[in-house]
């Protein structure tokens, strides 16, 4: 069975939505017989799709697997660039690295790469990112934003804010963000947001943002190691989340507010990510390279850096460091 073709007929049966499409219909678009369909169908069935086919009608998909197939992520996906490429991998290294190769060689603004399970999936400070199979987003978004380099901290800033407004938006959670970007319930991670840039000369050539969330993992899923300090959305809501239904609305929200941000600066989109901020008024700790300090996180700069005023009085401007609450 070409496993190609299966696909293709998923992705004609959902752009179809509820509208059944005949046997006699699909074997002429796809110029095979309807019994070679009919094999199609049972191997979608296989895969986990439920069709429903109706006498004299045709087939129509009435439940897809949950699985974060490019064409199932783009059906009903309404965005104008971001996802309208998407490579989706069963297992790779790190979407990252996929994303950075894809940029290097010319993909278009708002290219995603998406994958079931990464084996070496890194966060940030060169940190591991454990990405089970199947029960997250791990995915890498190319963005081309025509802006100076220094601006690209910012773009972590929005994501955030996409990330989170997504999350409630799906789910009905209420998360907050730690600066500058991990997405956390209380004192457990449920998100990471790495982005990583690729300049020359002439300015920003790819911005790669790469988004980690937690979604279906049961607590056994996570390593013994990060057991105490990370969550899922399953953990917090008590029910199984739609991971497709998550991604495309991330995909919506980041095209939403990085448009917001191209057209009208930070400001909007410091007051969101401040809205949502579990950092801002409270006591913290700074662990950077060579030092670390303690102080009152006061608010974040028009620039996206933490300001922090030690007990001295001093006001210190954190540009990257690990935050303890
Ligand atoms: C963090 O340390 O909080 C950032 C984690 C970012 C993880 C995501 S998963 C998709 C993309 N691919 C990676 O290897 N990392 C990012």
């Amino acid at each position: 069975m070409n496993i190609t073709v299966t696909l293709e007929l998923a992705k004609r049966l959902l752009s179809a939505g509820e509208e059944p499409v005949s046997g006699q219909q699909l074997a002429e678009e796809f110029g095979i017989s309807r019994t070679a369909i009919w094999k199609h169908m049972k191997e979608l069935e296989e895969m986990g799709y439920e069709i429903d086919s109706v006498r004299k009608k045709g087939y129509r998909i009435t439940k897809s697997p949950d699985n974060l197939e490019a064409f199932s992520v783009q059906n009903g996906l309404n965005t104008r660039k971001i996802g309208n490429h998407i490579t989706h991998l069963e297992q790779c290294a790190s979407t990252q690295i996929v994303a950075h190769k894809l940029a290097q060689e010319g993909a278009a603004d708002g290219t995603v790469v998406i994958a079931e399970l990464q084996t070496e999936g890194r966060g940030r400070l060169m940190r591991k990112w454990d990405s089970a199979h199947g029960k997250g987003i791990w995915m890498s978004v190319i963005l081309r934003p025509d802006v100076p380099p220094h601006q690209a901290p910012q773009f972590t800033l929005v994501a955030a804010v996409a990330v989170v407004r997504a999350i409630q938006q799906v789910t009905g959670l209420e998360p907050m963000i730690k600066w500058p970007n991990d997405i956390l319930f209380g004192a457990k991670k449920a998100t990471g947001i790495l982005t990583e840039l690729q300049s020359d000369a002439d300015g920003i050539q790819a911005l790669i943002i790469g988004i980690g969330v937690n979604v279906n993992q049961q607590l056994d899923d996570f390593d013994a190691s990060v057991q105490d300090i990370a969550t899922s959305l399953s953990l917090e809501s008590g029910t199984i989340v739609n991971r497709r239904e998550l991604a495309q609305e991330i995909l919506r929200c980041l095209e939403r507010y990085t448009d917001m941000y191209i057209e009208h600066g930070f400001s909007p989109l410091k007051q969101l990510w401040e809205a949502h901020s579990a950092t801002i008024g409270k006591a913290v700790r700074a662990r950077m390279s060579k030092e670390t300090l303690e102080g009152i996180a006061e608010g974040i700069t028009e620039d996206g850096v933490l300001q922090l005023r030690t007990a001295d009085g001093k006001l210190h401007g954190i540009y990257s460091a690990d935050i303890e609450l």
